[in-house]
């Protein structure tokens, strides 16, 4: 496999080293092209990404990302948008599942849901005029978008419980009656039981009863809030892992961002980009490695072995080390 490693800004240049060296303790056969990217590199060079930066990450298989800082400059174009842009990865799905011994904000631990938010068009469509007095962003919703998301999540639906919530704000905004419409009949081509909530009280039901809930299709901003807001439920944003899906690509980052508030300090939890990893090991089919690397994980923070956001000591570096250790001496 030829993987591209993006560290990015801020914490990406410590969560992304440690998820590597979990990654080189399964001894696999990757190439990995590092590749700068981001603000940082901005600020040097003037330039965020390039055409060949694109062209680069085309000819690898897929893309393991850590985050990027982007500023609210009209000027600064967000390098990540590009990339799921460019790559045409459609479909971000963030799946939220507690690890055993993490508390969020419910003592129950029995949810496990996945939101499919669709990751190309809607607000984030960079339609947009910036003035002085007035500033619009475009709203784009397309048939075709719609349905293409719409068929992803039916069909993981199906292959999971055959449940599906469609998450919308048709009463207001019109342009979301496009995409229930669509999102309704793939799930009644593909046999799928759905229902469908405003994502006002959606959000409402979601935090309160996680257990409801299965598979969620949204589009691309109340996607982007949803996945945040569940990172309480599971005990923290630097345990929600991602994966940007396309018809030929493929890239995996964690949920948060650059986290310049604790950047550099060697505190940031490393297991959301561990989890991406895990994400990545699946898509790849190394189901074998996936399952090892979830025993690691359990057995660090059942031993306590943990960053300081969920309560433990260790730092950045030391969560990777163990992982790494602890799946050396299991493939012994
Ligand atoms: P953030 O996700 O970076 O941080 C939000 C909060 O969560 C902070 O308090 C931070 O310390 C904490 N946090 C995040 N990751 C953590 C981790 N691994 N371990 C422990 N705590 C963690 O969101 P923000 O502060 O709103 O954004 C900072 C920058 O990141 C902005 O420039 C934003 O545009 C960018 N961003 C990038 C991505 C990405 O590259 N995928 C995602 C979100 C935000
Ligand atoms: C995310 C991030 C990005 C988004 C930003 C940094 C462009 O918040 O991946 O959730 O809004 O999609
Ligand atoms: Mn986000």
């Amino acid at each position: 496999m030829k993987l591209a490693v993006v560290e990015g800004d801020g914490v990406g240049k410590e969560v992304i080293p440690a998820a590597l060296e979990v990654l080189d303790a399964f001894g696999l056969d990757v190439e990995k092209i590092p590749m700068e990217l981001g603000y940082g590199r901005w600020e040097r060079t003037g330039s965020a990404i390039t055409e060949e930066d694109i062209d680069a990450l085309k000819d690898c298989d897929c893309v393991l990302f850590g985050a990027v800082t982007t500023p609210p400059d009209p000027n600064y174009k967000s390098v990540l948008l590009t990339i799921r842009k460019e790559l045409d990865m459609y479909a971000n799905v963030r799946p939220i599942r507690p690890l055993l011994s993490v508390k969020g904000i419910h003592d129950r631990t029995d949810f496990n849901y996945i939101i499919v938010r669709e990751n190309t068009e809607g607000l984030y469509s960079g339609i947009e005029e910036i003035g002085e007095e007035i500033s619009t962003t475009k709203r784009v919703v397309t048939k075709k978008g719609s349905k293409r998301i719409a068929d992803y999540a039916s069909k993981l639906a199906s292959n999971r419980t055959n449940k599906l919530t469609i998450v919308h704000k048709s009463n207001v905004m019109k342009s979301d009656k496009l995409f229930l419409d669509v999102c309704r009949q793939s799930a009644t081509d593909a046999g799928v039981t759905h229902s469908d909530e405003l994502v006002d009280s959606f959000a409402y039901n979601l935090i309160k009863n996680p257990w409801n809930y299965d598979v969620i299709v949204t589009t691309n901003l109340f996607g982007d809030i949803l996945s945040d807001m569940s990172g309480a439920l599971v005990g923290g944003l630097g345990l929600l892992p991602s994966a940007n899906i396309g018809e030929k690509y493929a890239f995996f980052e964690p949920v948060h961002g650059s986290a310049p508030d604790i950047a550099g300090k060697n505190i940031a939890n490393p297991l959301a980009a561990i989890l991406s990893l895990k994400m990545l090991l699946e898509w790849n089919k190394n189901m074998a490695e996936a399952t090892i690397l979830e025993e690691a994980i359990d057995t660090a923070l059942n031993l306590g072995l943990c960053t300081p956001d969920l309560g433990g000591k260790s730092t950045t570096s030391d969560v990777g080390e163990f992982l790494a250790n602890y799946i050396k001496t299991r493939l012994e």
